[in-house]
């Protein structure tokens, strides 16, 4: 474990209020609130936001970049879309200034490593124990019996769930629309372009998420192909998940 590094003067952060360190190298979030100072990574474990950028709000921080919210004590992810721990540090202020060591990564025995992520994860496991590492389309008979239209394509898309929340991409919001039109190639069939966004511009599970859209979609003999368009405007933001996402994440 690394020494204490002394970061700051106490006096340079008022109380509540935060700034952003350097403690051997690594961007630290330093807060200062109800007289007790914490230290987390500056680093939302989303997609790599920057926390110290983000509103403070009593012992939370929302990142900036998608509204994920983290608490200072102890790096735990409160709220969607992030659902890790960013790494928390020990902090003490001493001789006027403010202190800071660093912890081992949040997974490789650090104090934080026991920190749950997000009520979500454990609320929400796989609907079967053969979902575990399977691909994220349920093994159902799609909806072919519905008349083909963007109700019955919506659906369909409920069987395709985000790897990492096991929420369905439906309920997650990110479906934006869905366009059937004839098929140029296949006379008698449709053509279904999909336009969906992601919870980020790099989000990881995209290419996974693209490829059981067309695969569930796909599946209807009436379909001919399934275009899937990335929409990233409007953005995709928590407040498009439905009630169902939100009991499922925890949410409230
Ligand atoms: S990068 Fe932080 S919520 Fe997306």
């Amino acid at each position: 474990m690394s020494d204490f590094v002394r970061v700051c003067d106490v006096a340079e952060v008022p109380d509540p209020g935060k700034t952003l360190v350097d403690v051997d190298g690594e961007m630290v979030a330093l807060f200062h609130v109800d007289g007790a100072w914490h230290a987390i990574d500056d680093v939302c474990t989303h997609d790599g936001g920057p926390l110290a950028d983000g509103e403070l709000r009593n012992h939370t921080i929302s990142c900036p970049r998608h509204g994920a919210r983290f608490d200072i004590r102890t790096g735990a992810a409160l709220t969607m879309p992030a659902i890790r721990p960013t790494r928390s540090h020990d902090v003490k202020a001493e001789g006027g200034g403010v202190w800071v060591r660093l912890r081992a990564a949040a997974g490789v025995g650090g104090p934080t490593s026991g920190a749950v992520p997000a009520a979500p994860v454990a609320a929400t496991p796989a609907s079967s124990p053969a979902d575990a590492g399977a691909p994220s389309v349920a093994a159902v008979t799609p909806a072919t019996d519905l008349p083909l239209c963007e109700d019955s394509i919506r659906e369909i898309l409920k069987e395709v769930k985000d790897p990492e929340l096991f929420v369905n991409i439906v309920d997650l919001g990110l479906i934006y629309g869905v366009t059937i039109g004839p098929s140029a190639d296949e006379p008698g069939k449709q053509h279904v372009a999909v336009d969906m966004t992601m919870t980020s511009p790099a989000c990881p599970a995209g290419p996974q998420l693209i490829a059981d859209t067309k695969r569930a979609v796909g599946r209807r003999p009436d379909v001919a192909a399934v275009e899937v368009r990335i929409v990233m405007d409007p953005p995709w933001t928590p407040d498009r998940m439905t009630e169902a996402a939100r009991d499922q994440l925890g949410i409230f």
